[in-house]
């Protein structure tokens, strides 16, 4: 019964629309006092050509509800292009409800309990109008539009409809739930066009995705009905395409421009009639999109385009799909941005390690990764027993092996930023439950075996627990990590694969091996360093001889004492070292050979390397350096903290050399201005005060290369003479001071694009030079900023607080 009056009811708007075609122009001018309602005669009104209609639209998913928006009225899916909200919510009413045009010119949303929505608060009006271009307007008694439905955008822009500075599309929930999705396009202040993801419902904005790059110069995002294309206006009578579209007739087709719920701003276009001749189909095709490979982007934050424990994958036209792992599904299948939940009972963790192996195994993937997931690293270590040390692991979920450099990452729940990637050089492999065949498939979480009974309930009820246990498990999880992280690497030079192979070298050998010293990489003030190749465990191996000169006439105990004490000095961001020699006066050093150079290479060589590349090089230094400070057995200060002592291994990893030396070679310290070991112009000011050296000379220097780093320059820059960017660190400062960031980059668009970022480096940088020593941070407080794990302090004037022996 209630379906056939509905029935009815939609039959009769369909009537309407055949009366408002027939006599469109009457309904042009909508007067004062005029109203709407649902399932009454008059549902909305219409465009005087009949294309778009305002009014009362029901949902596709519940048609006793409506949404007051604008719509293509003549195709027949209704495509929605704008839709009132209020507080984030869209405007859902249900029969008794009403929309007026009052009076006192006000355009009001009620229903039985009072004002839903207004149109932005404009009163006065003297008219409303749904025009022909799908814009809907109230107009003043000066006939200017006091409020118009394109100066509100929603999700879509149409032909002739402007995103002027400050405006934004933000994308819906799902093509079904009109609230406020999960991404935005914003034509910012700047003049930047920017896709943002943002968070679900706080509106928080996480990183930018993609941008048009045209800070100061964009004005506007264009929508050219004619050429039919997209296009962002510069202030210099230029513009620059966003979009755009190859189809003849424009006149023949609808368009509409949508930031979807998948995060792509996509271009469609639709037949205004059946009769189009070339094939198409009487549906919106998308003609163009950005941005290009939406799942390639990594958030730092968030579950990235897809939910947590999913993964990414684009089809031909960039249709976004998200697809859950192995043995995981989604937590809501109509919702696949809530991500996936694994179909089994977590790893119990205080099982009996022997047992994993009945319990757990591993599924490869050759195609699929989640880039930021990683919490611990093993290296060098082989595949089996990185799969070993992540099946024992109750916080393991997936282990990545990469065979040319034995490294081991462990990544854990919830896995965040998955995508397809085809990455040759890497092996996954997901831990997924035994399935033994004889149990029942469908549940192997309540599976019945062999294991004493009690466990099984206990882990039958976690499983029930669901998603708290997750959580539970994810915030234990963090804390243990991070609880964890200072003790694991001292943890893995005491464990199997230590330094307990540090070999002596005859110079006899390292003669042979470099082939009597020929082929030379390096020269410092107190060596030479030379290639070379040496048999290390039954495998040829490249390696570096450091030739030391300068060392000071130590016994060879204290020599072998010394390098025993380096040996055992072992993270993945320092060179390791293979070997000494030490027969004679000869004192050699042998350590790994590293392929890519130094980063002073990096930094100054013909392409610059991306932002990306730099920020993971930072970090590793860091990383290092807080190693060398106070996570190893005896602390070290490097006190040469430079780029041409760090090097790059074949990943691009940065590993810190040299560390160690200072104490060997005491004599060089001489405490004068030339003779330090230090390098002019990474030297913190205290070695020049005779005051007492401390890990903060070499936080100073970090600090130094940070910058270099960040603008992929050396610090000083002779050729550019007195200019005011001679020295890099007093032109950042000032460039900091100024508010002008993005000088300091030039044109480096993914540093500006990731200005939030950027920013902090610089400050911590800032905090890094500073004169007095105690105003620099610790190597941990730096890692933690670096990071985002606590806030950055606006660092002051580097020289405001010099210590009185000054
Ligand atoms: C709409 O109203 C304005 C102002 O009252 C009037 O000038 C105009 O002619 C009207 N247009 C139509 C098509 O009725
Ligand atoms: C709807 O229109 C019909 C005929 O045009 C009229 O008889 C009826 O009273 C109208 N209903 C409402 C609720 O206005
Ligand atoms: C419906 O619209 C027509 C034409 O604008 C108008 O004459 C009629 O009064 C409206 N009916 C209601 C119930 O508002
Ligand atoms: C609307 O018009 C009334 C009477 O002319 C006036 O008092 C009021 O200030 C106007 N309101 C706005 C917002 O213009
Ligand atoms: C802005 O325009 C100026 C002048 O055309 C140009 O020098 C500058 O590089 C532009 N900035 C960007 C970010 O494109
Ligand atoms: C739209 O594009 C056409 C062709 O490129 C151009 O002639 C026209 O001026 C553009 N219109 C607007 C409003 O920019
Ligand atoms: C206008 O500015 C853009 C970017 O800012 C630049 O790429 C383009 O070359 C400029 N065009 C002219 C004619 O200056
Ligand atoms: C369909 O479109 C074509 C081309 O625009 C036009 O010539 C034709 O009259 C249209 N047919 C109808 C039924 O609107
Ligand atoms: C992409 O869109 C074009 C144009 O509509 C269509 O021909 C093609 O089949 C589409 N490809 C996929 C994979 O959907
Ligand atoms: C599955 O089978 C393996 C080997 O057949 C056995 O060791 C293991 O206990 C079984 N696991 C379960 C859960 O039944
Ligand atoms: C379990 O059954 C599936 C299909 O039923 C089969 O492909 C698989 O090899 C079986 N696994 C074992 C361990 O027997």
């Amino acid at each position: 019964m209630a379906s056939f009056s509905l029935f009815l009811h939609i039959f009769s708007i369909v009537l309407l629309t055949f009366c408002s075609l027939s006599c469109a122009q009457n309904h042009r001018n909508i007067s004062l006092g005029s109203s709407l309602a649902p399932l009454r005669n008059n549902t909305s009104w219409l465009s005087p050509s009949g294309d778009f209609a305002f009014g009362f639209r029901p949902l596709d998913t519940d048609e006793s509800s409506f949404l007051l928006a604008v719509w293509f009225d003549k195709i027949e899916s209704k495509t929605v292009v704008w839709y009132a909200i209020q507080d984030k919510e869209p405007a859902i009413v249900k029969a008794g409800a009403s929309v007026e045009l009052t009076t006192a010119g006000e355009l009001v949303l009620k229903d039985q309990t009072g004002i839903l929505w207004s149109a932005n608060s404009v009163s006065n009006a003297s008219y409303a109008a749904m025009l022909d271009t799908g814009e809907f307007i109230l107009v003043g008694a000066n006939r200017s539009p006091r409020w118009t439905t394109f100066q509100e955008p929603r999700d879509t822009m149409l032909p002739s409809q402007v995103l002027t500075r400050q405006l934004n599309l933000q994308s819906r929930l799902l093509d079904t739930d009109f609230s406020n999705g999960r991404f935005k396009l914003s034509m910012q202040a700047d003049g930047n066009l920017v896709l943002y993801a943002v968070n679900v419902p706080s509106g928080y904005q996480y990183d930018p995705y993609w941008a048009s790059n045209t800070v100061g110069n964009g004005t506007q995002l264009i929508f050219n009905q004619s050429a039919g294309t997209l296009t962002l206006d510069l202030n210099n009578n230029t513009e620059m395409s966003i979009t755009s579209t190859k189809i003849g007739s424009t006149a023949s087709y609808y368009q509409r421009a949508t930031l979807d719920p998948d995060g792509v701003f996509r271009h469609y276009v639709h037949p205004k009639n059946h009769t189009i001749i070339g094939g198409w189909t009487y549906e919106w095709t998308s003609m163009d999109f950005q941005p290009k490979g939406i799942c390639t982007h990594e958030f730092e934050l968030g579950s990235g385009i897809c939910g947590f424990n999913s993964y990414c994958k684009t089809g031909g036209n960039a249709s976004v799909d998200c697809e859950c792992a192995p043995q995981y599904s989604f937590i809501d299948l109509n919702r696949k941005y809530k991500g996936c939940k694994p179909d089994f009972a977590p790893q119990n963790c205080e099982a009996d390690e022997s047992t994993a192996n009945q319990l757990f195994e591993f599924k490869t993937l050759t195609d699929v990764d989640w880039p930021l997931s990683d919490y611990e690293l093993y290296n060098p270590t082989n595949e089996e027993q990185c799969r070993n040390e992540c099946l024992i692991d109750c916080f393991c979920a997936v282990a990545i092996f990469r065979p040319s450099s034995g490294t081991c990452w462990k990544k854990k729940l919830p896995l965040s930023n998955g995508q397809l990637s085809n990455s040759v050089d890497r092996r996954a492999f997901l831990k997924v439950p035994r399935v033994n065949n004889t149990t029942s498939q469908s549940s192997p979480s309540i599976s019945k075996d062999k294991e004493p009974k009690r466990t099984w309930i206990l882990v039958g009820s976690l499983f029930l627990g669901g998603s708290v246990i997750m959580l539970l498990l994810a915030i234990f999880l963090v804390t243990y990590s991070f609880k964890n992280k200072r003790s694991t690497n001292a943890g893995q030079s005491a464990s199997s694969f230590a330094m307990s192979g540090l070999r002596s070298f005859t110079y006899g050998e390292l003669e042979e091996g470099t082939n009597g010293f020929r082929d030379e990489v390096g020269r410092g003030a107190s060596a030479v360093v030379y290639k070379g190749t040496i048999v290390i465990d039954e495998a040829m191996t490249c390696v570096a001889v450091k030739k030391l000169d300068k060392v000071q006439a130590e016994t060879e105990k204290e020599f072998t004492n010394e390098m025993q004490s380096i040996g055992r000095t072992y993270h993945k961001n320092l060179v390791r070292l293979v070997g000494f020699c030490c027969q004679g006066t000869h004192r050699l050093l042998v350590y790994e050979f590293m392929s890519n150079g130094s980063l002073v290479t990096l930094l100054t060589g013909d392409a610059r390397p991306s932002w990306d590349r730099r920020v993971q090089v930072a970090f590793g230094i860091a990383r290092g350096l807080l190693y060398l400070h106070e996570e190893c057995i005896n602390q070290i200060i490097h006190c040469d903290i430079k780029p041409q002592n760090v090097l790059l291994d074949e990943h691009f990893v940065p590993r810190i050399s040299d560390f160690g030396l200072a104490k060997l070679l005491k004599t060089d310290q001489t405490r004068t201005r030339t003779d330090i070991r230090g390098t002019k112009g990474y030297v913190a000011p205290e070695w020049f005060r005779q005051a007492g050296v401390t890990t903060k000379v070499d936080v100073y220097s970090f600090g130094v290369m940070l910058l270099e780093i960040i603008c992929c320059r050396r610090n000083v820059e002779l050729e550019l003479g007195d200019s005011e960017e001679a020295i890099l660190t007093d032109w950042v400062n000032d460039r900091f001071r100024d508010g002008r960031l993005d000088l300091v980059v030039g044109d480096d668009e993914e540093a500006l694009l990731d200005m939030r970022r950027l920013d902090r480096f610089v400050k911590v940088a800032l905090w890094c030079i500073q004169e007095e020593p105690s105003m620099r941070p610790t190597m941990l407080k730096v890692t933690q900023m670096l990071d985002g794990a606590v806030p950055v302090p606006i660092p002051p004037e580097p020289s405001s607080y010099i210590s009185s022996l000054q």
